[in-house]
């Protein structure tokens, strides 16, 4: 028998189709500024299929939350590993994505035999100018047009805003910065390069920081933007001390990136700890009050703190060309260990299931007025 058909059911089918979708964050955000997020390896390789698909559908760029650090692309001298970073980078460009290289210089992750011999004394500074030359050319002139802007170098200046006595600096000097930036530029002219700090809302850190950008404008050498990375709390920083190290940045003649950003809601076992990675303490419980979830007040704020500093961005967005979460959702982010292993955080903007949190509403709202 053939079917019956009925004008009037399609017609209510019809119209159930038009009703206008809740827009995605990306599609909100287009003619913003780019919305980016990390990627963990498990997400890029289709291990982890739920942050995979929450990224791809509500995030137009992507940064590698590990795999492009010095001691996972060269752990020995002359040995590229570089499958990981292929395929992060191939899933950039099959899902369109803005793909930020994430770090050419840091004291962090960087393999043992970096700057010392086989003694385990420091290199000279020639030797030094010239494993970092050979590692920027063969990371940047690989991903030649494909990365679109790469972090040169990460935290390299102090929260009292002098430079970071880091083995690096100890054998390069403040000419570590400079050659960095001139050896990425000569690697891939046309890519962005970027300056990225945590704690960049500090006066002292914020005043360095424009004191390094125009230092290497002056030298001639390209930079494009600055990177604060945005790992915040609920009482640090001040949205206003933000907005000014954001305005001075953009004075300074570059734009501005919010590379790195979660909020987290878990006590700070020290008030000043920014990001420092080789910050840790020991688990307590009264340091995870939230393991069984979040009360609803605790929520209400977190929403309100994070729709505040959207706010801000989106005020300024004529200098801020990508805000880029520190990964997908809340059980991915890298704050459920740091700087306290093993606790349970709600730092992102989607949870554990993969749906969007209140406040993404609240951001695809601001966006649209
Ligand atoms: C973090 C990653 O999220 C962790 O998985 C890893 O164990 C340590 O590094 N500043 C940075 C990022 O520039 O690269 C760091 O990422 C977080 C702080």
């Amino acid at each position: 028998m053939k079917p019956t058909f009925y004008p009037g059911v399609l017609a209510l089918l019809l119209a159930g189709c038009a009703q206008p979708q809740p827009g995605s964050l990306k599609d909100a955000l287009k003619n913003k500024f780019y919305i980016g997020t990390a990627l963990s390896v498990a997400q890029f390789t289709g291990a982890d299929t739920l942050s995979e698909r929450v990224a791809r559908e509500n995030f137009s760029a992507v940064a590698p939350e590990n795999c492009m650090k010095s001691m996972y692309l060269q752990p020995r001298e002359g040995e590229f590993f570089f499958d990981e970073a292929d395929r992060f980078v191939a899933w950039g460009e099959a899902n369109s994505m803005w793909i930020t290289g994430h770090c050419l210089v840091w004291h962090s992750q960087a393999p043992q035999w970096l700057c010392v011999d086989e003694n385990g004394n420091n290199v000279s500074s020639e030797v030094l100018a010239a494993r970092l030359k050979s590692h920027i050319t063969a990371v940047a002139s690989r991903y030649r047009g494909r990365i679109k802007g790469w972090d040169v170098v990460n935290e390299a200046i102090l929260d009292d805003g002098s430079w970071r006595r880091s083995k690096l600096y100890e054998i390069l000097g403040e000419e570590l910065i400079p050659l960095a930036f001139q050896y990425a530029h000569e690697a891939d002219p046309n890519a962005e390069l970027y300056y990225n700090d945590y704690s960049m809302a500090l006066e002292a850190k914020r005043n360095a920081a424009v004191q390094l950008v125009k230092t290497l404008k002056e030298r001639g050498l390209r930079i494009d933007a600055v990177g604060m990375q945005g790992h915040i709390g609920m009482d640090y920083p001040a949205v206003e001390e933000f907005e000014k190290s954001l305005l001075a940045f953009a004075e300074a003649g570059v734009k501005v990136m919010v590379t790195e950003l979660d909020l987290t809601v878990l006590p700070s076992p020290q008030p000043d700890v920014g990001a420092a990675v080789e910050a840790t303490f020991g688990y307590q419980k009264e340091l995870n009050p939230y393991a069984d979830g979040l009360p609803d007040s605790v929520a209400t704020a977190w929403t309100s703190r994070m729709a505040d500093f959207f706010r801000l961005f989106l005020k300024h967005r004529d200098k801020i060309t990508r805000v880029t979460l520190w990964g997908v959702c809340d059980d991915d982010s890298w704050r459920n260990n740091w700087p306290v292993p093993g606790r349970t955080d709600y730092a992102l903007l989607f949870d554990r299931s993969g749906n969007a949190k209140p406040v993404v509403n609240e951001i695809i709202g601001q966006a649209s007025r």
